[in-house]
């Protein structure tokens, strides 16, 4: 989704908010611009395409010391020059993340205002414009443009008239404030100030923030806001490639240490810990977990080992349709939000949606501060650090984790698990960082040449082993541009079968070994009509009279840790095919990193 970068400073601005429209170049974007203060006017700068094609076209000796960066996706007009940010009008120049949904009748009510591009975002340019040629009060006009604007944004704003300023508010997407002794910041996140600093402070929904060589946050009553100054724990290193080929890789490879420090806090004093830091689950019957993308399928894992070691009823909902469905929850529900980024809009619907009827809401975030983790009656946070290849991986590792110990916790409590088991499982946590690594250290360029060669595949599971296969075939589709279909293997025979013919890939996760003999007959009879198969399973399970022809074998473990030790082939096989492939691995066409609009 579109980033946001703005700095005031010592500087050169120009060059600081290159380097932050690099760190945010992860979201996901198809132009980018730069508006700086240079010889007592504002230049603008844009591009179609890649941080390069704008970086060829900026003049090489510029004075500025402030000025605002972009990076667009495109929802309202094309991704070309015109619709890119920033967008000028008479004093003002702006920036937008979000989807302004009234910009049509807005415009009607500023006639006699040229409107260059198709976007939803010029009109803010435009009513900023005209309410300060009324008022001649740049914070006046702010409060009564936050009342104005129906939809989501965060915006950077400059107004001529204001020298060495920029101005910030932001709706239901996230903007932040970086804070440094030559200078300050605007920004979509942390990555894109790292460079610079470490230190940062929230905007809030009622806020607005004035960055000049201070920063000023005022509330919608124009009196200045006391805010906490955060520090981010991670480092510059958190945000780079660290000499892997691509960030995904690297982040995969930082999986085992997200583990250890996911699971600190609930095991490091063995069951104590794990009811001290785990919410009180005691009151509830009935759980709803809603997530988008690869958080939905952390949420199907979770289903699995809650209803099956906490008895409790679970059901799992994609979040763009639970925020327009009919909800039946009463006070014994708990409803929890899956989010990497914390801010994808149709998560942050649900949560207002079933706050709003008053149920108690569990987050399990990874971004501190972001929005759901402010929201939510109570957040867990993952602790996967910064991850800025599109296509999650650690993040989802951390979330199977925390669900998994949910689960524990829950079966512990409610006597279904034994102590002793309860301690050995735990006992297998600890273990579980080593299985991972010796995961990743599996060559998987041979599976990964098998299914480069064909533009479609078949992911098959039942149980949890289906929910595994879901994320699996959506690894490898959307870095590797492969069709993949994930199916439950019970199900292919109703239908799905008839598309099988020769050398049709077909990949099965087999690691639960009550159903397992199940899913290897349907290896088999999709085998028998010309299939390439390929399974991931366990040692338990692999016996000589295992058909696949290509076999990833995982250690025999325990439901709990099972799926966290299944995730690194299929992240890996999706990651060595994409390579293969020679695609951007990290920022795949049309995909964004935080989903910010609906
Ligand atoms: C995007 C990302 C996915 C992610 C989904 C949900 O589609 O590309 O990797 O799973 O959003 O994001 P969230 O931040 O809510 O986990």
């Amino acid at each position: 989704m579109c980033g946001i970068i703005g700095y005031v400073g010592e500087k050169n601005a120009s060059s600081v908010i290159i380097d932050g429209l690099k760190a945010l170049e992860y979201r996901g974007y198809d132009s980018v611009g730069i508006a700086y203060h240079t010889c007592n006017r504002i230049e603008i700068i844009k591009a179609q395409g890649k941080i390069a094609n704008l970086e060829k076209k900026l003049k090489k000796y510029i004075i500025t010391h402030y000025g605002l960066g972009h990076t667009r996706w495109a929802t309202h007009g094309k991704p070309d020059e015109k619709n890119a940010h920033p967008h000028r009008i008479g004093k003002f120049t702006i920036v937008h993340n979000g989807i302004i949904e009234n910009y049509e009748s807005l415009k009607q009510l500023l006639n006699g205002y040229k409107f260059k591009s198709e976007t939803d975002s010029e009109v803010i340019a435009a009513l900023l414009d005209k309410l300060y040629s009324e008022k001649n009060d740049i914070l006046k006009v702010l409060v009564q443009v936050k009342k104005l604007l129906i939809g989501s944004y965060a915006l950077g704003i400059i107004c001529d008239d204001i020298k060495d300023t920029i101005y910030a508010i932001r709706k239901d997407s996230p903007l932040i404030v970086g804070i440094n002794d030559g200078g300050n910041f605007i920004a979509s996140d942390v990555p894109a100030i790292l460079k610079y600093t470490n230190k940062y402070m929230l905007i809030g929904e009622n806020e607005i923030a004035e960055i000049s060589n201070k920063v000023k946050i005022y509330n919608d009553n124009l009196e200045l806001v006391n805010k906490e100054i955060i520090t981010f724990e991670g480092n510059i290193e958190s945000a780079e490639k660290n000499g892997y080929e691509h960030f995904m890789l690297k982040e995969i490879h930082e999986e085992p240490e997200v583990i250890k420090k996911t699971i600190k806090p609930f095991l490091q004093f063995g069951l104590d810990s794990l009811k001290e830091n785990m919410p009180d689950f005691s009151k509830y019957h009935k759980i709803e977990i809603i997530g988008c993308g690869s958080a939905y399928h952390a949420g199907l894992i979770g289903k699995h080992l809650i209803e099956k070691y906490g008895n409790i009823p679970v059901t799992v909902h994609i979040a763009s349709e639970f925020r327009y469905q009919k909800v039946f929850t009463d006070e014994h529900t708990l409803v929890i939000l899956i989010s990497q980024s914390g801010e994808t809009a149709d998560t942050l619907a649900s949560l207002r949606k079933v706050h709003g009827m008053g149920i108690d809401t569990l987050a399990i975030v990874n971004v501190v501060g972001s929005s759901l983790a402010r929201e939510a009656s109570k957040t867990i946070y993952i602790k996967a650090g910064p991850e800025i290849s599109v296509a999650t991986t650690k993040a989802y590792m951390a979330q199977i984790t925390i669900l998994s110990l949910i689960a524990l916790n829950i079966g512990y409590t409610n006597k279904i698990i034994s102590e002793k088991k309860a301690l050995e499982i735990i006992d297998s946590y600890e273990k579980l960082p080593s299985y991972i690594s010796n995961m990743i250290n599996i060559d998987y360029k041979k599976i990964a040449k098998v299914l480069a060669k064909k533009n479609n595949c078949f992911y098959i599971g039942r149980g949890i082993d289906y929910a595994l296969s879901m994320e699996g075939s959506l690894k490898l589709k959307e870095i590797s541009y492969i069709t993949s279909v994930a199916y439950p293997a019970g199900e292919l025979k109703h239908g799905t079968i008839s598309l099988i013919e020769k050398n049709t890939n077909v990949i099965a996760v087999i690691t639960d070994k009550n159903i397992a003999d199940k899913t290897i007959n349907n290896i088999k009879e999709v085998k028998t009509r010309g299939a390439t198969t390929i399974i991931i399973t366990t040692d338990k399970i692999d016996n000589e009279f295992n058909p696949a022809d290509y076999k990833i074998v995982i250690p025999t473990t325990n439901d709990f840790i099972n799926p966290m030790v299944a995730t690194i082939p299929l992240q890996l096989i999706g990651y060595e095919t994409a390579k293969l492939k020679g695609c951007e691995i990290d920022t795949p066409k049309n995909l964004a990193k935080s989903v910010t609009v609906e």
